[in-house]
């Protein structure tokens, strides 16, 4: 387990203009740069990568992407490669996200772009979650295969920039079922550790961070933190809300 928690926000096809952007970004700044338990993430539509990434001041609070191409050059429309993100100073990107997974993206279109990712020394935040809970647990079935095919073929050595973010489809959104309770995601934390472990070996697969995401608030985010044994999360709505989010921030830092 990382020693810092982890607490990325997926801002996903929102705030709507440049200037929202970035006076939440500032907002969010001002309280992730005096955390030193937590590192923060912010990870914004492609259109303000560029503007907000001259914005960060410090490590403790950086820009994210929420996808990436697994190709390498051009011609690709409407792609943008790892090598591009690097090179605007992008350090984490999340891949296979449950709502890109929605629009057809396979386990194998993921697995090549956390290679690609991977490859250009960028932390890759890799997605997986259930759409449903059945009775008879196949749900776990469902996310260890999600997790070895969405990894299938990335060398150990690459595992040091690997996250994986635990994020069940119906916990997620304005369309939850419901919110996910503690023990959800801390039988779910436990299991996805061990499938890394006997993926990549107890040592690396133990290593890799495991965060939850889904329908995290400032008022559950206590719980999610203390008893689920995560290495942080992964945060929508809520890190829209600067007040929220910096309770979310203030929980994972240890303040309250
Ligand atoms: P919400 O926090 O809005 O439920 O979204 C979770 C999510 O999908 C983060 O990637």
């Amino acid at each position: 387990m990382e020693d810092k928690k982890i607490i990325i926000g997926n801002w996903k096809m929102a705030p709507k203009t440049p200037r929202e952007a970035k006076a939440v970004f500032q907002n969010i700044r001002s309280t992730a740069g005096k955390l030193r338990n937590v590192q923060t993430v912010i990870a914004v539509p492609y259109v303000y990568l560029w503007e907000l990434k001259k914005l960060v001041t410090g490590h403790r609070c950086v820009v994210g992407a929420q996808d990436v191409s697994f190709e390498k050059d051009d011609p690709h429309t409407g792609e943008v490669s790892a090598e591009m993100l690097k090179n605007v100073g992008v350090e984490y990107v999340i891949i296979g996200h449950s709502e890109r997974r929605a629009k057809g993206e396979t386990n194998s279109e993921v697995a090549n772009k956390v290679l690609a990712t991977v490859k250009k020394g960028l932390v890759a935040v890799v997605c997986v979650g259930e759409s449903e809970r059945d009775d008879d647990g196949s749900y776990t079935t469902f996310v260890k295969t999600q997790l070895s095919e969405s990894l299938e073929g990335i060398p150990k050595r690459y595992i040091d920039k690997v996250i994986i973010a635990y994020e069940p489809v119906w916990a997620i959104g304005k369309k939850a079922k419901k919110e996910a309770t503690t023990e959800d995601v801390l039988e779910m934390s436990i299991f996805i550790r061990k499938v890394l472990a006997d993926m990549f070996g107890e040592r690396k697969g133990i290593s890799i961070p495991v965060l939850y995401g889904g329908s995290v608030n400032q008022k559950n985010v206590f719980s999610y933190i203390n008893g689920c044994e995560i290495d942080g999360l992964l945060v929508g709505r809520a890190s829209l809300k600067p007040s929220a989010f910096a309770t979310i921030l203030e929980v994972a830092n240890g303040n309250t």
